[in-house]
């Protein structure tokens, strides 16, 4: 076996932090919280940052300032959370558009993608108004086309998991056998 093959082995071992991407509505938050508190790390959510530091609320920041500027808030704040260690990330539906955030949270974390089916996700998130991207008037159209796009981010993950028919707990679980399976 190559050196590098030992040295990608030696890197997985040091990565301390989980990263949960995934579409909107698959979880992250929710499962996040949960695996912080099982494995006594610190929760962090990018959405929620990004709200502090702005002092806005998200809808409100597509609204005034469009998707691009709320792109580069949530780059910045990636460029940020990926120096710290022994965390629970939860990011954006759309970090995975820019490469360079993805890179970042793998320096030291291990990329978990949330999955669910399209009807399972509008029912997810029906009902709630604070995301901008599916505030239209066929969002399961939007829902698939938006999945489709993204799939090839979404594929960068170091593991996926459909949490169609899972509860929190189980997804929590397959998430901390793969963790320790890789990290030690
Ligand atoms: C977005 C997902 C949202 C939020 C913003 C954009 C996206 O986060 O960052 O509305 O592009 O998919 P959640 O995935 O936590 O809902």
């Amino acid at each position: 076996m190559s050196t590098d093959h030992y040295f990608d082995i030696a890197m997985e071992k040091i990565k301390s932090n989980i990263v949960l991407i995934g579409f909107m509505g698959t979880g992250k938050t929710s499962v996040g919280i949960k695996l912080a508190e099982m494995l006594n790390m610190t929760f962090v959510d990018t959405d929620d940052l990004i709200e502090k530091d702005s002092g806005m609320i998200i809808s409100d920041i597509f609204k005034d300032m469009g998707e691009e500027h709320f792109r580069d808030l949530e780059s910045k704040i990636t460029e940020k959370i990926s120096e710290l260690e022994n965390q629970v990330i939860a990011t954006g539906g759309g970090i995975v558009k820019r490469e360079n955030n993805v890179q970042n949270l793998k320096k030291k974390g291990l990329l978990f993608c949330l999955d669910a089916r399209p009807e399972v996700i509008l029912q997810r998130t029906s009902g709630y108004s604070h995301r901008p991207l599916l505030q239209v008037e066929d969002p399961i159209d939007r829902i698939k086309e938006l999945l489709k796009e993204r799939d090839q981010f979404y594929a960068k993950a170091d593991h996926r998991i459909d949490t169609s028919d899972l509860t929190i707990n189980q997804i929590a679980e397959n998430i901390i056998k793969f963790y320790r399976g890789t990290v030690g």
